[in-house]
């Protein structure tokens, strides 16, 4: 068969023929806009356009596009150890990333599992779980989420994830899970008591949550103390606690990762999109020893029988383990701590000045700004695809919530270019 890549200006086109993109309704958008070239917080356009990416394009990079670390590191392990099966097989950069990964994650954490990308890294978390109880031949079923959550798509990701029109074509393949509400700053004592309430009935075996900030419900963040008091109950009781740090980790919040501000630390965290810098897709699902213990069996049928064709594939490693040089050096904790100041002043201006806004939030280097506009808060709020294109044709890429705009930015990003999407912002609840 004849084929040849199709000239610049006929991408588009080609893209419309034969590309399905995600997240995206196929009536009523405009058509996505060609990338040529990346660096930085940058994004340029075939048709000459810079886009500013104040959302780490899906929150996935760190230290800025094409950062020539990690692309060098890639290269590199490409030429040399470019992807081995990972059963009966190992190899230096996804050993080497383990032992870093368990240097920096919560003291507890004793193992590291690979996998592919966010959804499968909270798939394998619960499967973990599921068969801790069923190798120690204990039935407690139940797993209880909260309101508003998202863990991927996947079909067990989904069924712990908020049932909305999202997901209302997959609701009668989902498995059943429990909700709570989310706790915000009224409910707190309500909220607590029915999550004591439904473990009273000890049939609940685990508890996934993310941990101090919903992502994609509007980057809703809720009490540290809080979540605390709930991970010290469930595991007094034998519940299974687990930290869906996919978008937490590696620096958002502050922190290296959102649960180092408890005191009770989950017993598995999963872990993706910043892992390796945004620059390959990576998932992680780290547990206890204890976890692995009910594994640990002459009984092959206590295997954990779960892996990806691509588990721990060495090239993404070596990316992982570049970004965390970068992550871990002395320069980036002082970009996330300016980020922070920045949004803390920002955030502290629409408080004071009288500004369409109903709720401003920062936590780490996330901001989020509620707009005020009646109607709830949902991803399907009106407001979405006019804010979305307001920004875009302002050069700027951000995708809100909603009606929740918000700042996710790479580390690398400048006060000036940060104050290009304050200043987009503020035009908007002007
Ligand atoms: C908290 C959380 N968990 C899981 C996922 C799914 O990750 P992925 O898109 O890599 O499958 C996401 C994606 O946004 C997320 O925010």
């Amino acid at each position: 068969m004849n084929w040849t890549a199709p000239v610049a200006e006929q991408v588009l086109q080609a893209d419309a023929q034969a590309v399905w993109h995600p997240f995206t309704p196929l009536y009523g958008l405009r058509p996505p806009l060609e990338v040529v070239r990346t660096e930085g917080a940058w994004l340029y356009t075939a048709d000459g356009r810079q886009i500013l990416d104040a959302i780490s394009s899906w929150w996935v990079n760190l230290h800025g596009h094409s950062h020539p670390y990690i692309a060098q590191a890639i290269s590199e392990q490409a030429a040399s150890l470019a992807h081995v099966i990972f059963a009966g097989f190992t190899h230096q950069p996804a050993v080497t990333l383990a032992e870093r990964l368990l240097r920096i994650l919560p003291p507890n954490m004793a193992k590291i599992f690979y996998s592919d990308n966010g959804s499968t890294a909270t798939e394998v978390a619960m499967k973990m779980a599921f068969q801790y109880f069923y190798n120690l031949e204990i039935y407690k079923p139940k797993i209880i989420a909260i309101d508003g959550a998202y863990h991927g798509d996947t079909f067990g990701a989904m069924s712990v994830g908020d049932r909305s029109p999202f997901n209302a074509p997959f609701q009668p393949y989902l498995f059943e899970a429990v909700f709570i509400p989310f706790p915000d700053q009224t409910n707190q004592e309500k909220v607590f008591q029915e999550f004591a309430d439904i473990i009273a009935t000890g049939q609940v075996g685990a508890f996934i949550f993310e941990p101090l900030v919903q992502g994609a419900s509007g980057m809703r963040m809720y009490s540290a103390s809080l979540l605390d008091k709930m991970i010290a109950h469930a595991q007094q009781h034998g519940v299974i606690c687990i930290a869906d740090e996919v978008m937490t980790g590696f620096g958002r919040t502050g922190k290296l990762f959102a649960s180092l501000y408890l005191h009770h630390y989950p017993d598995i965290i999963c872990l993706s999109k910043g892992i390796t810098g945004g620059f390959l897709p990576l998932g992680v699902t780290a547990c206890t020893q204890r976890i692995q213990n009910a594994y640990r069996s002459p009984e092959l049928m206590k295997t954990f029988f779960h892996g990806h064709s691509y588990t721990a594939n060495p090239i993404a490693c070596a990316a992982a383990n570049a970004s965390l040089d970068l992550l871990l050096s002395q320069q980036c904790s002082s970009a996330i701590a300016r980020i922070n100041h920045s949004h803390l002043q920002f955030a502290a201006k629409l408080q004071q000045g009288s500004y369409a806004v109903r709720n401003v939030r920062v936590l780490g280097t996330i901001l989020a700004v509620e707009i005020d506009r009646s109607g709830e808060t949902s991803y399907f709020h009106e407001a979405r695809n006019n804010l979305y294109y307001h920004f875009l044709d302002k050069n700027l890429l951000m995708r809100p919530l909603g009606n929740v705009v918000y700042i996710l930015p790479p580390y690398c990003i400048t006060n000036q270019e940060l104050a290009l999407a304050y200043q987009a912002i503020l035009e908007i609840v002007e």
